[in-house]
């Protein structure tokens, strides 16, 4: 494996998603790691990420100085390089103008990171500090315009630096740069692929789970289907799933779980019914981040009653992905949202966690449960978030309003897939805001609920861009909400994309 330290910069998980694409597994860890635990783990590189900080300012992360002591390859990116240079001594200066954007880099060594290059590279910078000469052992790759150090290298000890953000598109041929530091500096082998990961990783739930018995959560989305399917795959008997049905999920959802896991699967799935359990802990709560977590407390709770019931089970297997753990807060990045299978959990937990999927994006999950042999209706399930309607309904949670948005939810579902368009808008859902509005029905004043629509295309869900949605199919959506659902008498269309505004509206 190949390792990122975060230093906080907006793209460094680019830079693990492009190494992982080159065929070598890699991960995000915190900056301030230290270097004996990086030992452990037998990195192959370590790359060091941008950053935000100016690396003489108060605070700014630093790594633990021994990795430079590990003898494994390291390739610094922008704060990266600027962390390199001023460990060995070089001067990081202000540059007279913060530089953004396209650049040319002229390629003026025979570093092995742009062997085979044309000597005129398109890169992208984004920057406010320069390295103006290269620390002693170091010789200069290359130099643009504006930064006299564009890249570096100490071939000896083998450190290689960039100034420019090599898992950016921009840089053209910023995967090449990177596919040479992985192959030819760390002399990695590229044979990560979802099979071995799922071989891996079935592995090492068989070791850890030895005889103990196992918990899984199972919501029906691809993400818990894939983790059941893997804990399955590695532990047979010992694991049983339990499915609980909430309150907030959609139209038909907990049936149709249930069928699919009892055609498909021959796994052990307890249906728990904790509507009534649920609707009582919401009432009067308004906050979204409260609502998360009492939907992520009460979750666990279940469960921990269930696997009472059931006898002692020591783990808990749940389908947390990267992108949960990351948006819920890292050491270096902010909290977006508590992702209720992570910000959510209580402190005084009982069972360990199992999650094999922490480490994956979502796509790489779809791909894992093609491997699999997961129906395709389980694969290409769009993205249904744990408190589930909870935080699609805005404000209280009733079971009126639930019962809106449920009905209303089904009425898109049924016209965007009767369009065609359910595999190429990535998540489809109405949301139901805190407030009424007038309007006229046959002759009558109503005043009655406003739906919104939110439907977006994305790849991971970090980012989004709203879903160009014919009009013809929205005004039949828009018709048949407010003809079909009760107390709904207006439909808006959310056109805003992530960032700035996220996905689910809390
Ligand atoms: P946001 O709203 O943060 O959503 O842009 C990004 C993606 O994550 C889903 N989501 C969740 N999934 N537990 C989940 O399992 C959660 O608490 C949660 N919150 C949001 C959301 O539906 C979207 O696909």
């Amino acid at each position: 494996r190949v390792v990122v330290l975060d230093f906080g910069g907006q793209y460094n998980q680019l830079i693990a998603r492009r190494i992982r694409d080159l065929g070598v597994f890699s991960e995000l860890l915190p900056f301030d790691i230290k270097a004996d635990q990086l030992r452990e783990m037998q990195p192959k590189g370590i790359v060091f990420s941008g950053g935000p900080a100016s690396v003489y300012a108060e605070g700014a992360p630093k790594c633990d100085p021994a990795i430079f002591e590990l003898g494994v390859p390291i390739l610094g990116i922008c704060y990266g390089m600027q962390l390199i240079s001023a460990h060995f001594g070089a001067r990081v200066e202000r540059a007279h103008k913060r530089e953004y954007g396209k650049a040319e880099a002229e390629v003026v060594s025979d570093s092995p990171l742009f062997r085979d290059m044309d000597r005129r590279q398109l890169v992208w910078m984004s920057h406010s500090d320069v390295v103006v000469e290269p620390p002693s052992g170091f010789q200069v790759d290359c130099r643009t315009e504006s930064a006299p150090v564009a890249a570096m290298s100490d071939p000896n000890r083998r450190i290689y630096a960039v100034q420019f953000h090599p898992e950016v598109r921009h840089t053209v041929n910023g995967d090449e740069m990177i596919r040479h530091f992985l192959y030819d500096v760390c002399g990695c082998e590229g044979n990560w692929s979802m099979e071995t990961f799922i071989d891996d990783t079935v592995r090492e739930i068989r070791e850890r789970v030895g005889d103990k018995k196992v918990l899984c959560a199972l919501s029906g989305g691809v993400d818990s289907s894939v983790a059941a399917v893997l804990i399955h795959k590695a532990v047979g008997e010992q694991l049983t799933c339990v499915f609980v049905d909430h309150g907030l999920l959609r139209k038909g959802e907990a049936e149709s779980v249930m069928r699919t896991f009892a055609d498909h699967f021959h796994m052990n799935v307890v249906k728990v019914d904790a509507r009534e359990r649920f609707l009582q802990k919401l009432k009067g709560v308004t906050d979204p981040e409260q609502k998360r977590k009492i939907i992520g407390n009460e979750f666990i709770r279940v469960f921990e009653e269930e696997s009472d019931k059931l006898g002692e089970h020591h783990f808990l297997g749940q389908g947390t992905l990267y992108t949960d753990i990351i948006e819920s807060g890292t050491a270096t990045a902010q909290t977006i949202k508590s992702h209720h299978n992570v910000g959510g959990l209580p402190e005084d937990m009982r069972m360990e966690l199992i999650e094999p999927l922490n480490t994956l994006f979502k796509d790489e999950v779809r791909k894992v449960g093609e491997e699999l042999g997961l129906p395709k209706e389980i694969v290409w399930r769009q993205p249904f978030p744990g408190p589930g309607l909870g935080i699609r309904v805005i404000g209280e949670v009733t079971e009126e309003k639930l019962t809106i948005v449920r009905e209303s939810d089904a009425i898109l579902r049924e016209e965007i897939q009767r369009a065609g368009l359910d595999r190429e808008i990535w998540q489809y859902f109405t949301t139901l805001p805190d407030f009424r509005s007038v309007g006229v029905m046959g002759d009558a004043r109503t005043y009655a609920y406003t739906v919104g629509i939110r439907a977006v295309t994305s790849v991971d869900g970090m980012t989004a861009d709203w879903a160009r949605i014919p009009y013809d199919v929205l005004e039949r959506i828009a018709n048949r909400i407010v003809n079909e659902v009760d107390g709904v008498n207006r439909v808006v269309y959310d056109i805003t994309s992530k960032p700035p505004a996220t996905i689910e509206w809390e």
